[in-house]
């Protein structure tokens, strides 16, 4: 009868060892008992990058790469975007249901009733550079908020993570808009809590000398649902970020600080910026060969294609794709979308991007959308880190009542020189080259 165990045989020693199989997994730590000799360590399991480990049990976003799925607690994504809001997906994400309309109303309320910072986070923000990336502002203000609530330290107390679960997901947008008005100039919008939450967060960024603030129903609809699919994304290198940094049980604002630090690199939630720097280099449907040919050639990469978890299309982009026309409707068509459409095109039928099973993902259109809708570039990974929190802040509070998780902590193969003994300056050899 077939037993859930792998056996090894180590043909240094020819031992034998049975090492269980959970879930499709086996513990890297059932390896150390594999030695070669008494002053052996033991074997490790080697993996750069994670590529194939799997750091925690979660039960919140499951994805299945190769057939393009995508699910936030059972719920396919493409669902929620056409029926649910933000507020409702954040609340699915982080408490595992859907709530009632009771449960949805206290959640509304407790939300926005913390949209509002405190004024010195308002005057610390009014001292950056006039022309700061507005998500070095959102990284930098967001550890800041740690100072102005000491109390979020009691990371094992479940009032003070809920407290600081709601603090987070309501003042991110008051964040953001603030570093966008900022970068313009303008005065800060105070939170307007009669508007939705994407509402709100278009008259902190839009409203100027108008009483009251209407927000397009179209753009606030799209706003919600790129917000909606930007949730979650279960062990991403941000939320890989929140999770370790959140185990050395340091406050969430530090941790979310980090999450955030994570998001801005390039090969995550800055390539939508990427994108459309790329595409405005590209300038012309006929430079599209070129430049794939150039990409083909190891000269840069196509932003906004590949993913590390999806072997197919990224569903989000499916949805972004859609959601595309109708903000056009109202915006106008982005001229850089037939760059876009044909680069798509010419990609997909391309051996080269056919056999690394390289598709569009979530940031290959939502730049496209987020500039027609008159954002700076600099703005989209900020508008990537708002509903992100969600799902952050779900991931941490998994990881924090997991009995099984500790600081993390991983291995090194260690390749550097063995013992060797200290020279003094006037000994060492001149004509040594420096180390770099
Ligand atoms: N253009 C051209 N070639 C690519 C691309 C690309 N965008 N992405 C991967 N490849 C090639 C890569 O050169 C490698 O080829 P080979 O095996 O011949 O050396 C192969 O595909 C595998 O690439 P990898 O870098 O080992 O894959 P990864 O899983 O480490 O990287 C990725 C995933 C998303 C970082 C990468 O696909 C990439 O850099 N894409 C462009 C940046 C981007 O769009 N990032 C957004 C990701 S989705 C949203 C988010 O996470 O924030």
């Amino acid at each position: 009868m077939a037993r859930d165990t792998l056996s090894v045989t180590d043909n240094r020693t020819g031992a034998t060892y049975e090492v269980p199989i959970t879930d499709g997994t086996v513990r890297a730590i059932d390896f150390r008992q594999i030695t070669a000799g008494d002053d052996d360590f033991g074997l490790m399991v080697y993996d750069p990058a994670f590529t194939n480990t799997a750091s925690c049990r979660s039960a919140v976003t499951y994805i299945d790469g190769d057939r393009g799925i995508l699910e936030y607690r059972g719920y396919p994504i493409e669902q929620l975007a056409e029926e649910s809001t933000f507020l409702e997906t954040a609340y699915l994400i982080l408490y595992g249901e859907l709530p009632t309309r009771q449960q949805f109303d206290e959640w509304t309320h407790n939300i926005t009733f913390h949209t509002y910072v405190h004024e010195s986070v308002k005057r610390f923000m009014e001292s950056f550079q006039h022309d700061a990336h507005p998500m070095g502002m959102l990284v930098g203000t967001v550890a800041a908020l740690s100072t102005f609530y000491p109390e979020a330290k009691a990371v094992d107390d479940p009032e003070s993570r809920e407290q600081q679960t709601w603090r987070l997901i309501a003042k991110m947008p008051t964040i953001a808009a603030f570093a966008y008005r900022h970068s313009l100039g303008l005065p800060y919008v105070y939170p307007d809590n009669d508007l939705s939450y994407p509402g709100n967060f278009l008259s902190m960024l839009w409203k100027m000398a108008e009483p009251k603030y209407r927000p397009d129903p179209v753009l606030e609809r799209a706003v919600e649902v790129l917000f909606i699919l930007h949730a979650d994304h279960e062990q991403n290198c941000s939320t890989n970020a929140m999770r370790a940094v959140g185990s050395s049980r340091v406050d969430p604002f530090s941790a979310t600080a980090a999450a955030a630090a994570a998001l801005y690199g390039p090969l995550h939630g800055g390539a939508n910026e990427a994108v459309i720097r790329m595409l405005t280099e590209i300038g012309d449907v006929k430079r599209v060969p070129e430049f794939i040919m150039r990409a083909k050639a190891g000269e840069g990469r196509l932003m906004g294609f590949g993913h590390r978890v999806y072997k197919s299309y990224d569903p989000r982009a499916k949805i972004i794709k859609q959601t595309a026309d109708e903000v056009f409707e109202v915006t106008g068509r982005n001229p850089l979308l037939d760059i876009a459409l044909e680069l798509e095109r010419i990609a997909l039928q391309d051996d080269y991007f056919m056999k690394h099973k390289l598709y569009p993902n979530v940031d290959f259109y939502s730049g496209i959308i987020y500039q027609a809708m008159g954002f700076p570039v600099d703005m989209f990974p900020v508008l990537f880190a708002i509903p992100r929190t969600a799902g952050w802040l779900a991931q941490w509070r998994e990881m924090v009542q997991d009995p099984e998780q500790k600081i993390a902590r991983p291995r090194q193969v260690f390749v550097g020189p063995s013992r060797r003994d200290f020279a003094p300056m006037a000994k060492r050899n001149a004509r040594r080259k420096s180390a770099a």
